[in-house]
């Protein structure tokens, strides 16, 4: 280290649907930092399509480009707001990460919300099939997975703007 303190980035978690990428572009116009999309990130660094990876090399080859990607993100000097995909808190290095080098923002929303927002998603591969029973069953593998975040806010009933107010609001 060379002593000079690595930036606090504002990083959002939470499952499919959650809201993660609206919301960050919103918090970034108002503060005024970047924001980085991980799944757009992951594609660009790729050169594929994230479905295309998991058809072409499993959901575990999608799982190191993701953490290589988080983590070069992480890196990166300016503070920005990082939207990451609902799969990425799974593992431990990416969860220590996330809360070393930034605030860590959960957004929950209601199983049937879910289901509405994301159900007939043909770009996440693994709600592909009968998607109400994919996600009923992933919510429950990932029941803990998100409680590790410094601030967690339920976005039921909430537009993306009436959430970027509530997280702006709890830090004044
Ligand atoms: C995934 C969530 C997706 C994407 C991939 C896997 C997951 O991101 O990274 O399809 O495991 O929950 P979003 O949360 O942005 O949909």
């Amino acid at each position: 280290m060379n002593g000079k303190k690595m930036p606090t980035h504002i990083v959002l978690i939470g499952f499919m649907g959650t809201g993660k990428s609206t919301v960050g572009q919103l918090l970034a116009q108002r503060l005024g930092y970047a924001v980085v999309d991980m799944d757009a990130e992951i594609e660009r660094r790729e050169g594929r399509l994230i479905r295309d990876i998991f058809a072409e090399e499993g959901e575990g080859a999608f799982r190191k480009a993701e953490s290589d990607t988080l983590s070069e993100i992480l890196s990166r000097s300016e503070v920005q707001i990082i939207a990451t995909g609902g799969g990425a808190v799974l593992a431990e290095q990416n969860r220590e990460a996330m809360l070393s080098n930034g605030f860590v923002i959960a957004l929950t929303a209601d199983t049937a919300d879910i289901i509405q927002r994301v159900g007939n998603d043909p770009a996440r591969p693994l709600l592909q099939g009968n998607a109400a029973d994919r996600v009923h069953k992933l919510l429950l593998e990932r029941k803990h997975a998100y409680d590790f975040a410094h601030l967690t806010l339920n976005t039921t009933g909430l537009t993306a703007q009436q959430v970027a107010d509530k997280i702006w609001d709890s830090w004044r």
